[in-house]
Parts: C-alpha cells; sequence; structure tokens
C-alpha cells in the first residue's frame, strides 16, 4: 500500500454538506408519494419527526486510501455508512420503512422486524424517538454488542431460537406468530418491502453519485439486496456507465449461491434476495466469510481503520477484482458499518483464534 494517509472518520464527515431540511422534506414527499393511503393523525406525527431526522443526516464520508493491486496504484474509495446517526447503512432504511407503515400506525401501535443486528438497532432508536414500542427478532448469530444497543435503545428482543441453520426461517416464522397473537403488531418487512430499495435509489444512490463523480466500479454487499438493487437503479438512471458489482459471502443464497457455513452477520442470507433482479448488478463476487474478517483485522493493522465485517467482505472482494481488471483505478466500496458492532467477534483474538483466522499476514493483494 502507498501514499496512504488515513482520515479519522469523525473528522472526515466535517467536510461533508449536510442534507438541508429543504432537501428531508423533498425526500420525505418522494418516498410518501409511493404510499397507498393518505396518513394523518398519528402516523402524520410520526413523518413529520422522520423528516426532522432525515435533516440530522450529513452526506457519510467517503476515505480514500492508494492500494498497490497486482502491481499497480488503485484508489479505493471507502464509504463509510458507520458516521451516521444510527451507525450503519440501515439508518436510511429504518426511516424508509417506517415511513412505509404511517398510514396504519395508530394508537397502541407496535413496530416489529426481523433484524441481523443493524436494522434492529437503527429501528430501536428510532422508534424510542418516535415514541413507539419495538420487538426485533433476532437469532442467537447476533453479536453481543448489538444485542446490549437494541436493548440500551429500550427494544423489546426475542430470540428466534431453534434447530438447524436457517436463522432467516426461525426469524420469519416468530414475526409471524407476533403479529397474528397481536392485531396492533406492524411487521416493516425489509426482505420484501420495496421502501428498503427505494430510499437506497432516492437518496444513498444519488449521494455516491455525487461524491465519486470519476468512480469505474461500485462495491456493495448483499443481504435483503435492499442497499444494491437501490443504488444501481439510481446509477441505472443517472451515470448508466459506471459498473456495479455485487458481493456475498461463501454459504449465502443471497446470490442465488449454495446454502452452508458463513461466520459474518449482516452480508449473505439463507435465500435468494427478492430485492434484484438480473439487471442490478453487471458483476458478482463471492468470498469466503473467513476472508472477510480476515480482510477487516489486515485492514485495521495496515490502516488503523476498523470495518464492520460486511466491509471487510466487499474490499476483500474489490482487491480480487481489481487483481483481475487492470484498467479499473478509481473503485468505491459502500461499507455499512465500522468495528464497534464486533468487538467480541472479528476482533476478540480468542474468536479469531477460534475461527482459524490467522492474524499479522497481510493478503497477497496488500502486497
Ligand atoms: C453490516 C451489514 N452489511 C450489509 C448489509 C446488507 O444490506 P441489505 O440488506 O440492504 O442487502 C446489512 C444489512 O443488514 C448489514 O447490517
Amino acid at each position: 500500500m502507498t501514499g496512504t494517509r488515513v482520515s479519522p472518520p469523525d473528522a472526515a464527515s466535517r467536510d461533508e454538506p449536510a442534507v438541508s431540511t429543504t432537501d428531508a422534506e423533498g425526500l420525505l414527499l418522494r418516498l410518501t408519494a409511493q404510499l397507498d393511503g393518505g396518513t394523518s393523525g398519528r402516523g402524520a406525527q410520526v413523518l413529520s419527526l422522520l423528516t426532522r431526522r432525515i435533516a440530522d443526516y450529513r452526506a457519510t464520508p467517503v476515505v480514500t486510501f492508494k492500494v498497490r493491486v497486482a502491481g499497480k496504484v488503485r484508489n479505493i474509495g471507502l464509504k463509510l455508512e458507520g458516521v451516521s446517526p444510527w451507525r450503519s447503512v440501515k439508518g436510511r432504511t429504518a426511516i424508509s420503512l417506517v415511513a412505509s407503515v404511517t398510514p396504519r400506525i395508530g394508537d397502541g401501535a407496535r413496530l416489529v422486524e426481523s433484524t441481523s443486528g443493524n436494522l434492529g438497532v437503527a429501528m430501536a432508536e428510532l422508534a424510542s424517538d418516535l415514541g413507539l414500542p419495538f420487538t426485533a427478532v433476532v437469532d442467537d448469530k447476533l453479536p453481543a454488542a448489538m444485542r446490549r444497543r437494541l436493548r440500551g435503545a429500550g427494544a423489546e428482543v426475542v430470540v428466534a431460537d431453534g434447530d438447524g441453520d436457517d436463522g432467516l426461517a426461525r426469524r420469519l416464522e416468530t414475526v409471524r406468530r407476533i403479529c397474528s397473537a397481536d392485531p396492533a403488531a406492524i411487521w416493516t418487512d425489509q426482505y420484501e418491502n420495496p421502501f428498503n430499495p427505494l430510499v437506497h435509489e432516492l437518496w444513498t444512490g444519488p449521494e455516491i453519485l455525487a461524491q465519486a463523480p470519476d468512480a469505474q466500479a461500485l462495491f456493495i454487499g448483499v443481504s435483503t439486496g435492499g442497499t444494491l438493487g437501490g443504488v444501481s437503479r439510481a446509477v441505472r438512471a443517472l451515470r448508466p456507465g459506471l459498473k456495479v458489482v455485487g458481493v456475498d459471502v461463501e454459504g449465502s443464497r443471497a446470490l442465488g449461491g449454495r446454502a452452508g457455513p458463513r461466520i459474518l452477520t449482516g452480508i449473505g442470507a439463507g435465500r435468494p434476495a427478492r430485492h434484484l433482479d438480473g439487471a442490478a448488478y453487471d458483476a458478482s463476487e463471492v468470498v469466503s466469510s473467513w476472508s472477510g474478517a480476515r480482510q477487516c483485522r489486515e485492514w485495521r493493522g495496515l490502516t488503523g481503520l476498523g470495518l464492520g465485517g460486511s466491509s471487510g467482505a466487499v474490499l476483500a472482494a474489490a482487491l480480487r477484482h481489481l487483481a483481475a481488471h487492470p484498467k479499473l483505478t478509481r473503485v468505491l466500496c459502500l461499507c455499512p458499518d465500522l468495528a464497534e458492532n464486533y468487538a467480541d467477534t472479528i476482533y476478540d483474538d480468542d474468536w479469531a483464534r477460534e475461527q482459524g483466522l490467522v492474524a499479522g499476514a497481510a493478503s497477497p493483494a496488500l502486497r
């Protein structure tokens, strides 16, 4: 790696423009234009609070590194979604999902969502701001740090345990049980709700294009496919020449692979992503979740920047893609969160040893 200067994310974000209140109102109007039915009373109050939460946002920072890959220096921009009010890309998704159910929010309403962590944290903090109870349905893979954050934000945490590897199927069954027992429960359904990709089409995508005017390729990880599906719709409409690369991990079925063991939360899924069609990406890269975790540890050692697990996978995928594509010199990786959620897993030496991650050796692409 050459000529690298790592700006602390907080310092970098100070130069980024805030989203003005007018933009916040405009974004909310474009979102709510897709609603079936009008919003009044409690739902209308929620919408006006959502406008304020959007106005709190600043564009998340892009930190650019020069990395020598296959003998050639490349510029890799990392867009740090962890530098945002709820500290992950899922803050934007949470705002949109809540906006989508405002016509149904009345007195006594309770929000329910199945989550691998970040969406739950954002929903919990947002619901607490809005004065709405929230139930997060999680599985036993949820990192302890995220469970603490969920409880700290006042969420009810329901663990969908049971046999078998498919935590998602168990979580969805639990959500359905909760909703059929309580008519006031509202499931925001990140897996099927079109407001998931919509917010990334209207907000995250245009923000990326403004910050990376000369990027040649964009790397985005997949779980529900909301981020990739939405951002790619913006790219297709506004800059069709930009290459979009979807990233998944081995053992995930999100991009059509075969189910198997994996160690990262946030990226991958036990079933194909419903928010994607064949046109959503130009290429895909599937890396092992172990290599994603190892990439996180190596990157922090090399640069001081601690990325979240899915970001490590996205970076590993980008490095591999760059090695095979010498003409690509400027790329951007969307990094959904930072190291804080993974202190007990990826960044814990005992955990890393148990997983067989070898510490200290730089990957060939970084030499
Ligand atoms: C850390 C992390 N990375 C990536 C993703 C994938 O995002 P999407 O569900 O939009 O595909 C998520 C989603 O929860 C996440 O928490």
